[in-house]
């Protein structure tokens, strides 16, 4: 069964196209980073009209790379949420026309859930991909971190999932954004700020770990404040200092030392909640997923302290992309009936 799937709910809009859930065919993406790079951070109504305009070549470019055309496809997915309501939108119009369109059947899925399946993508032929090549078995432990989300889900099967914790606050990848705008480094902040991390001291600057009753729950607003209140204490100034004058006054071994010691302790309370899981609840595989699985440092530290070898895939499935999208969808489609086409609308705070 091969299935299209469209993506459109925050920065990027893509189109993939994924075979019974595991087989890559095609991953189109197009993203609008470079706007929101030039406003430092996503402004939702440029991006949904920057998605409006690119969403079509996109799903063309997807055809093209998997050398398919509509009389190939079995049905259509499309993210419903969670995410921006302009953007989602876009997806979820484009994806009604065309099931309408092509007689296509029609599966909604929860974007954040999709994280999880970008590790069911075993083979391609695609040029430029390196696979993780392992399907996950279950009770699969799956550690969901991107900019918008930071949990913990055991899934016992496919879509039969627990929530063990999720943040209370900020996400980790928003925290990584965050200090990149403190400390002046490029949107987004995952990469700028763990390159500019491998020159510093991570034990430099004592930063705080937020304890919450639940184990599997996750805070990191408080460790950005304390970032900044470190980066304002290092140029001699107080709280009431602008975050905005910091980037100029900082050396760049104060923005490495800040950089790396941020990274060291994100990334060790991601770390230590998925330790305590994968005692407690011992699945047979743990998964990563979402934007902030791309770093290299996460991947290094989980790989170190656990005793279940993580399995995470190629960084262009990390990030926001349409093949996570469709491979959930046939799994989905196993269990479900599709959704009818004329009355699907987003759903921008779907939690999973
Ligand atoms: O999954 P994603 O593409 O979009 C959301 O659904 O949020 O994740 C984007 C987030 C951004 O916050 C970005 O800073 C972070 O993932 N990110 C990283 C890295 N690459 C992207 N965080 C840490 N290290 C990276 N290498
Ligand atoms: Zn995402």
């Amino acid at each position: 069964m091969k299935i299209l799937g469209i993506e459109t709910s925050a920065d990027e809009a893509s189109a993939a196209i994924v075979e019974d859930g595991y087989k890559l065919l095609s991953n189109a993406i197009g993203s609008s980073i470079d706007i929101t790079r030039e406003y430092g951070g996503i402004v939702p109504e440029i991006v949904a009209r920057s998605h409006l305009e690119t969403i079509i070549p996109i799903i063309k470019q997807s055809f093209r790379d998997a050398d398919l055309s509509w009389d190939d496809i079995d049905a259509i997915a499309v993210t419903q949420g969670p995410g921006l309501i302009g953007s989602l939108l876009i997806g979820v119009m484009t994806a009604k026309t065309l099931a309408l369109a092509k007689n296509k059947p029609l599966f909604p899925v929860n974007h954040v859930e999709a994280h999880v399946y970008a590790n069911f993508i075993t083979e391609t032929k695609l040029p430029g991909y390196s696979l993780n090549g392992t399907t996950p078995a279950f009770p699969v432990l799956a550690l969901i971190v991107s900019g918008g989300h930071t949990q913990l889900v055991l899934f016992k099967d496919h879509h039969d999932y627990q929530m063990l914790g999720q943040t209370r606050d900020d996400a980790v990848g928003e925290a990584y954004d965050k200090v990149a705008k403190i400390t002046g480094l490029p949107y987004p902040g995952g990469p700028s700020v763990s390159e500019a991390a491998e020159s510093g001291d991570p034990d430099a600057v004592k930063l705080p770990i937020s304890k919450l009753d639940n184990p599997y729950d996750f805070s990191f607003s408080g460790l950005k404040t304390a970032v900044l209140r470190a980066a304002q204490a290092q140029v001699g100034q107080d709280y009431t200092f602008p975050s905005g004058s910091l980037p100029e006054l900082l050396s760049k071994a104060q923005v490495a030392d800040l950089c790396a010691s941020f990274q060291k302790t994100a990334i060790k309370t991601l770390v230590d909640a998925t330790a305590k899981a994968v005692n407690q609840y011992h699945p047979a595989s743990l998964v990563v997923g979402g934007g902030v699985a791309a770093n290299t440092e996460l991947r290094r530290q989980l790989q170190a302290n656990l005793r279940l070898k993580p399995i995470y895939n190629d960084i262009k499935l990390c990030t926001d992309n349409a093949a996570m999208i469709a491979s959930l969808a046939y799994f989905l489609s196993k269990q479900s009936k599709p959704h009818d086409t004329t009355t699907l609308s987003p759903l921008p705070n779907w939690e999973m």
